[in-house]
């Protein structure tokens, strides 16, 4: 214990040998940098299950894509930089914008510190930022985790690793590459300086419970350093935890945009997802998910065991478009309806015993059910090989009429189970049913043969 401690603050220091070293030998994330056990620093992350990302940046002034616009050729450089002019950020209301995530039933939120543009939203020492080259001229990271954390919501930030502006950075856009690692490893030296002397602010300031990595693709983990990056993140808070995106050294996967079909295989992971298909403001881009359909996908997830993590793009005055606030609305009247559902739940059970997501209680004694639309008859759970003490809807009370059908004294195939839910208790969107079971949940998946005894 002594010896970690000990080499947690060796590696503090800014270049530490023994954490260079450690680093160099590509060691496995859990043996250098630990912080707490994992499971103890994912505990909150994995009863949150919902949390809120937000894009907001200078791309929101002219409603192009973050970044990618001037990367891809789709506006010119200068041009995408121009915006810099109309972000004033005059109507931010960080106390709103906490309101508004709690409202949703969200336990964190995740805020774009800096995009790829390298843009960074607050006063950094080196870079762009929105304080000294924006009319916005103020530091907006710092009001928004006060908001959060007054409200007890934890602090997740967004950090780009790349920054196609800097001029120490290799890659500039899709077309154009500044210079080639090898021929220049001092000038990538100066880039790795600024982009962890950023690192560092962001600890110092406002030491955030989640880091939020992204753009790991444009290098490896050693030209990023990503172990010396993990080992002082956890120095600093060892409660801290680190997406996937740091490549090969976070503690949870990020499938983006992709609503699980099968369940990953990962202990812990979270779904990111725009509302519509964009992740910064644009007002053209009318494809939205409708709260209903949200309100499935975040079944789905976390019936699956993992966290969803809804984009909003507020606008570049602060301003939240009144859909992406409706949805947030929406969830919330279901998410607080159906909170034992959802948090601290776990993943439930396999779709061959009930058709629907489900999750179950930490002790694995209730079961949750996910209806999707009204049910066309009663409800048929297969193979629960448990008694149930009762059966009834959340957050209504009411009570549901169950009955186990077909089972045989001779067989140890469970009965089939009928629910028969009172239409007056459907929700509007997703009903939920609780099952308490005499035991932790038990399900029979073996194979049903002939009784040889016939
Ligand atoms: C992608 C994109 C980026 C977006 C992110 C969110 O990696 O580069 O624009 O911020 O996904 O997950």
């Amino acid at each position: 214990m002594k010896a970690h401690f000990l080499l947690l603050a060796l590696c503090f220091g800014v270049s530490s040998p023994v954490c260079v070293q450690a680093a160099e030998k590509g060691q496995a994330p859990e043996a250098i940098g630990k912080g707490v056990p994992t499971e103890e620093r994912m505990q909150w992350f994995k009863d949150a299950k919902f949390g809120v990302f937000i894009h907001w940046g200078i791309y929101a002034v002219d409603g192009v894509g973050e970044s990618w616009s001037f990367f891809n050729g789709d506006i010119s450089y200068p041009d995408y930089m121009k915006q810099r002019s109309g972000f004033n950020a005059g109507k931010y209301d960080p106390d709103a914008w906490a309101a508004l995530i709690k409202r949703s039933g969200a336990r964190y939120a995740v805020l774009t510190s800096r995009h790829h543009d390298g843009v960074a939203l607050w006063n950094s020492r080196q870079g762009i930022n929105v304080v000294r080259d924006t009319p916005a001229g103020r530091d907006l990271v710092g009001p928004f985790v006060d908001a959060l954390r007054k409200d007890g919501l934890k602090v997740g930030l967004y950090y780009s690793l790349p920054d196609w502006s800097y001029r120490d950075y290799d890659v500039f856009t899709r077309q154009e590459k500044r210079y080639q690692l090898k021929d220049d490893p001092a000038r990538w030296q100066r880039f790795l300086d600024y982009y962890q002397g950023q690192l560092k602010e962001i600890a110092d300031r406002y030491n955030p419970d989640l880091y939020w990595f992204d753009g790991d693709w444009e290098h490896s983990a050693s030209e990023w350093q990503s172990a010396k990056v993990r080992e002082r993140i956890l120095a600093h808070n060892p409660n801290a935890i680190i997406n996937s995106r740091l490549k090969d050294y976070g503690d949870y996967d990020t499938p983006e945009q992709g609503v699980p079909v099968l369940r990953p295989a990962s202990k812990y992971w979270e779904l990111c997802l725009t509302m519509n298909q964009s992740w910064g403001y644009q007002p053209r881009d009318n494809q939205y998910k409708n709260a209903n359909q949200l309100i499935h996908v975040l079944a789905d997830t976390i019936g699956m065991g993992g966290n969803l993590l809804l984009d909003i793009g507020p606008r570049a005055d602060g301003s939240i478009d009144e859909r992406q606030v409706q949805i947030l609305e929406k969830m919330g009247r279901w998410t607080g309806k159906h909170a034992e559902a959802i948090y601290g739940s776990q993943a439930g059970i396999p779709l061959d015993h009930f058709h629907g997501p489900s999750t179950l209680s930490p002790d694995r004694k209730t079961l949750y059910l996910f209806l999707d639309g009204k049910p066309s008859g009663e409800v048929l759970v297969k193979g629960l090989d448990n008694q149930v003490l009762r059966a009834r809807v959340v957050g209504s009370g009411a009570q549901v009429a169950h009955r186990v059908l077909g089972k045989h004294d001779w067989s140890k195939v469970p009965g089939l189970l009928y629910l028969d839910v009172p239409a007056e208790a459907l929700d509007a969107d997703m009903t939920v049913l609780a099952l308490e079971l005499d035991k932790p949940v038990a399900l029979f998946q073996e194979e049903v043969k002939a009784i040889e005894s016939n």
